[in-house]
């Protein structure tokens, strides 16, 4: 190859791509067929690329010369392009601006109006059941003094009966508090505040070190109480009968079996007939298959008793002339057995779409 040869060939690169550029930057209908216009030309395999290695074989003489147009070419294809892609994204933000940008024709979007949580919900039905039976509602702190959680209910101090109601323990002001492990607390600070007779339920958050599909570290209970001259087991049993057929059915039975509290005497579990298999029916069938009581056909729902005279005592209440039951229920259990819900977590997850199916 002779040095003209290549002078020949650079002068003819040149006049080619100066030609080209043009019109292939123009004819680019898009962002991506602009810059592969673009890397044919400047690319590493680009005609503008090899016309730059060309320049080796042009003589001393004239490389220069070459040397300065070779490079304004290049500034001038580098500026078109820029030019380029500044006119299409120009282009393509008139096209968008001239369309026609709301389809009227399109359904709305409708708001969703939020709604009370199904644990606010079945809360309300609890309170109204109670109230419309003559029990006033109460509230107390969710931190309080581990004196009214445990040792005025009689929990002897540091008895493992606590273990089974492990909580977070908080030190203020020198008292030692704890989030309470249940709403006990305001059945005590309403006796050490108010003289019998008295009937109160006290729903609220309690927290205790439990974690599955049936325990949350926090959940909400309902606890009542009521304190009077006379007040028997019978009674005792006559209301949680009321309360369970007015929350599930006129035909929901409810039966205890002996259970220890500290702060009761006797103590109970309360079950009431199984309401998915609804053993009233008479199909014995359908209670043997049922996986929610395992085939028992009872449903365990609280904890009761009549309470201690312990208790009276650390409240200053005569033990000897009063008598009165206590009971306490977790809300989100009942909102399971309401709802058919089978993962307590699902109650704080706060997912609409699991919030919107209950009813
Ligand atoms: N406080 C008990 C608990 O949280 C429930 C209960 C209340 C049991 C009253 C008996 C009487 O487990």
């Amino acid at each position: 190859m002779t040095d003209t040869d290549a002078v020949t060939r650079f002068e003819a690169g040149l006049a080619d791509v100066r030609e080209a550029f043009g019109s292939a930057f123009g004819e680019a209908a898009d962002e991506q067929s602009l810059r592969a216009a673009n890397a044919k030309l400047t690319g590493p395999e680009g005609t503008l690329t090899k016309l730059m290695k060309l320049m080796r074989e042009v003589p001393g003489d004239r490389r220069r010369e070459f040397g300065q147009a070779a490079n304004a070419l290049k500034e001038e294809v580098a500026a078109a392009f820029d030019g380029a892609l500044v006119a299409l994204a120009q282009a393509e933000r008139e096209a968008e601006l001239a369309a026609p940008h709301i389809d009227v024709s399109l359904p709305g979007r409708r708001p969703k109006p939020g709604r009370l949580h199904p644990i606010t919900r079945v809360t309300i039905e609890l309170v109204d059941i109670f109230t419309a039976l003559g029990f006033d509602v109460a509230h107390g702190p969710e931190i309080d003094l581990y004196e009214y959680n445990f040792d005025k209910l009689g929990f002897p101090p540091d008895h493992p009966a606590t273990d089974m109601q492990d909580s977070f323990f908080v030190k203020s002001d020198g008292a030692r508090s704890m989030l309470r492990t249940h709403t006990s607390t305001i059945q005590v600070r309403e006796m050490l505040k108010r003289k019998p007779p008295l009937a109160i339920v006290a729903p609220g958050a309690v927290y205790r070190r439990d974690d599955d599909i049936t325990h949350s570290p926090m959940f909400f209970q309902i606890e009542g109480l009521l304190v009077d001259e006379k007040v028997s087991f019978a009674d005792l049993k006559g209301v949680l009968t009321r309360f369970a057929q007015r929350l599930f059915g006129p035909d929901v039975g409810v039966r205890g079996r002996p259970s220890y509290f500290p702060f009761v005497e006797p103590g109970a579990e309360i079950d009431i007939s199984c309401v998915f298999c609804k053993p009233w029916e008479g199909d014995a069938a359908r209670t043997a298959a049922c996986r929610v009581c395992k085939g028992t056909g009872w449903l365990e729902i609280l904890g009761c008793g009549m309470v201690h005279p312990v208790v009276f005592e650390s409240v200053g209440y005569d033990p000897e002339k009063y008598t009165g039951f206590a009971f306490g229920l977790g809300i989100d259990r009942i909102a399971m057995l309401k709802y058919g819900i089978s993962d307590i977590r699902m109650l704080y997850e706060n997912d609409a779409r699991f919030l919107e199916q209950i009813g």
